[in-house]
């Protein structure tokens, strides 16, 4: 057999990112929103469940915030096994009302900050291969539910997360003001720009000061869920570690191939709430409407996932 058939029949009859017959069904037929098909799971999948499980617990230990800590153990995750979302949310529904949906792929701006407004958290159910562990491009069911889910525990950094939504919200009715169509896509694609890169810069790769004020750890779920950037991020003397500052993040691009080189500190979540409500008030103030071009690019469904929020 040649070398993508062997993988294919090591890989392609379960939940494996990028290979799974499920997923691509669903996305032919409009279905974003899904139930877990939890039958799907292959051997191969749970094996990498487990692997990438076992091997981060001692980084955890090390790098990552208390609070996720605290999370992790509250949700009795099963080691060996990919987790059931409906179990997961029997732990985390009761802590902050939050729950991990399941969705089929990328989910559109807008969708995505109007979930977290609900304390729903759109959570990719394929895995990564257990042959690749490393990098992935896409989110998986490690990222989502390792990675991001025990924050959602907490509930500062929960509010946070709504409050997000809140002003993704504001945004729409905002731009749907305007009369003038240019001006509006404008507008738009730089205020979700902005928004983009400060939930890139905390919640996905965030760092912050423990409350002895001595240590820096980390709270980005980017970080949380990978084994090599999570201690990189912190020991590395070739990262850039800066307090964080609002005007230097919005207009920061960023890169997601390779280690981030640049990052910020907030104080406390207390801390991260306040700046999204800045984030807010800057909208309104104007203040976004033309940030730094550069990456993320903004994607037509983007913008129009915003454009229909409002009729
Ligand atoms: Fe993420």
């Amino acid at each position: 057999m040649v070398k993508g058939q062997d993988d294919e029949a090591r890989f392609g009859n379960g939940l494996t990112t990028t290979m799974s017959p499920f997923i691509e069904q669903a996305q032919a037929h409009g279905e974003l929103y899904i139930k877990q098909p939890y039958d799907l799971y292959s051997p191969e999948n749970h094996e990498s469940w487990r692997k990438l499980f076992a091997r981060m617990h001692e980084r955890w230990e090390k790098y990552a915030n208390e609070h996720f800590l605290k999370g992790i153990e509250s949700l009795c995750f099963d080691p060996n096994s990919v987790p059931r979302l409906e179990d997961v949310n029997k732990f985390l529904a009761p802590l902050t009302g939050f729950k991990a949906k399941a969705v089929s792929g990328y989910v559109p701006a807008y969708m995505f900050f109007d979930c977290l407004r609900n304390r729903d958290f759109p959570t990719t159910i394929t895995i990564r291969r257990s042959d690749k562990l490393d990098y992935l491009p896409e989110p998986d069911i490690f990222h989502d539910i390792a990675g991001h889910v025990p924050m959602h525990t907490d509930k500062a950094f929960a509010d946070t997360l709504v409050r997000f939504g809140e002003a993704a919200n504001f945004a729409a009715h905002m731009v749907a003001e305007i009369k003038d169509e240019e001006l509006k896509i404008q507008r738009l694609t730089s205020i979700v720009k902005a928004m983009a890169r400060f939930f890139w810069f905390t919640i996905e790769f965030g760092l912050m000061r423990s409350t002895n004020g001595q240590d820096i750890k980390v709270y980005g779920s980017g970080l949380l869920s990978s084994y090599g950037e999570i201690e990189h991020c912190i020991v590395s003397p070739e990262v850039q570690r800066f307090p964080i500052q609002l005007e230097w993040v919005i207009n920061q691009y960023f890169e997601i191939d390779h280690y981030q080189p640049l990052l910020f500190i907030v104080d406390s979540f207390d801390h991260l709430f306040s700046l999204v409500d800045q984030l807010e008030n800057w909208m309104k103030e104007g203040k976004l409407d033309n940030v730094s071009p550069g990456e993320p690019e903004v994607s037509h469904d983007d913008l129009k996932s915003f454009l229909e929020a409002v009729k």
